[in-house]
């Protein structure tokens, strides 16, 4: 019987519960017993570790839909691998995490996380050495290379469609114009995605450099005296600070373009999990249990040509543009980001949507 742990750990996304739902009724099928830790490392950073037994623990199908994680994703006060490296203390924080990895004497972990905390796990790997560490991709900005999809992307992407489906109604109304801002930090997946789905304008992202005269121009050649013009929390302007919303509102404004700025805030990181989003957790869960039973270890399970399978840390890590992170300067994170050839950006072009000086 082999024993195994999960640990959700990173920003929380729609999809974690079905993800652990999955693997918990895989590993249950195959007789394995299943320790959830709490709080991301923070469950690891504690004596005893922090760990809830989830063979015992009722976890009902239907509250697997749910945003969030059974398993917390830790406290932004609390000591993890980021605030350890800013204080100094990171020999200090692996040798909590290690003492209690020795006393749960898990035979595998799987680590349901972004870019940032799958990046750390590799560039922390030797304390995973007596057991096997398994990763599955999860985030809203869909920024890790080499996956097609992460888990809790798709219900992000729903969730702001939905928010700007509504503010539609009231912009038509009043006949004025909505600056939405986007979360996906310096990645625009989130934005383009929503945007194309909800039928915006104008679509600003990050991998885009634009022209506000143009988008101005864009917006008041259109035909419609309404509608939304989504924004990336990650681009930027010229000799301004501030939101990215405020900024372009305040753009808009002063060309008497009528408009107010909505935030969405992390509702986007909320919401039913979307069934492509089920359906990801579930293939992943599987893959990541059938890993476990083929002996593979420091590997992350990834969505290929619609193929699910593994592929290891150390590919993963290098396969992204290695980018080094704002909180730990030391450590370069693997990220993806739109390219210029996505076919998404010629759709949206096609459409007639502003998104940016694309020549
Ligand atoms: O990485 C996920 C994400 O939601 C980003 O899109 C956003 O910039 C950030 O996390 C928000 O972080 P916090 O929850 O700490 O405000």
């Amino acid at each position: 019987m082999k024993k195994i742990g999960i640990m959700t750990t990173g920003g929380d996304c729609s999809g974690l519960n079905t993800t652990i739902q999955r693997i918990l009724t895989g590993a249950t099928k195959r007789g394995w017993q299943v320790l959830g830790i709490m709080d991301g490392t923070d469950g690891l950073y504690v004596n005893p570790p922090a760990t809830i037994g989830l063979n015992d623990m009722l976890l009902p199908i239907e509250n697997a839909r749910l945003a969030g994680s059974f398993l917390h994703n830790g406290r932004a006060t609390a000591l993890n691998f980021e605030t350890a490296a800013a204080q100094g203390k990171t020999d200090e924080f692996n040798a909590h995490l290690k003492k209690s990895l020795k006393t749960l004497n898990l035979d595998a972990l799987i680590l349901i996380g972004g870019n940032g905390s799958v990046s750390l796990a590799w560039a922390n790997r030797e304390l995973y050495q007596d057991l096997q560490l398994i990763c599955i991709p999860k985030t809203i900005d869909m920024d890790m290379p080499l996956t097609e999809n992460t888990i809790g992307f798709d219900t992000a992407v729903q969730q702001l469609t939905s928010f700007c489906d509504q503010l539609f109604l009231t912009a038509r109304s009043h006949h004025r114009w909505f600056v939405v801002q986007s979360m996906g930090r310096d990645c625009g997946q989130l934005a383009l995605h929503a945007g194309i789905a909800s039928g915006a304008s104008a679509i600003l992202i990050p991998e885009i450099k634009f022209d506000i005269d143009n988008l101005v121009s864009h917006i008041q050649n259109a035909n419609s005296d309404y509608g939304i013009i989504m924004v990336s929390e990650g681009i930027s302007l010229r000799g301004h600070s501030g939101k990215p919303a405020d900024m372009i509102s305040r753009k808009l404004s002063a060309s008497g373009i009528l408009n107010r700025t909505a935030f969405p805030e992390h509702i986007q990181r909320s919401g039913d999990t979307v069934a492509t989003d089920r359906i990801l957790a579930t293939r992943f869960a599987d893959c990541a249990l059938q890993a476990i039973e083929n002996n593979e270890t420091y590997v992350i399970t990834t969505l290929d040509c619609n193929n699910v399978h593994t592929v290891s840390l150390s590919e993963f890590v290098s396969a992204g543009e290695q980018v080094s992170d704002p909180k730990i300067p030391e450590l370069m994170t693997s990220n993806a980001y739109i390219s210029p050839d996505d076919p998404l950006l010629d759709v949206a072009q096609n459409m007639g949507i502003y998104i940016g000086e694309t020549k």
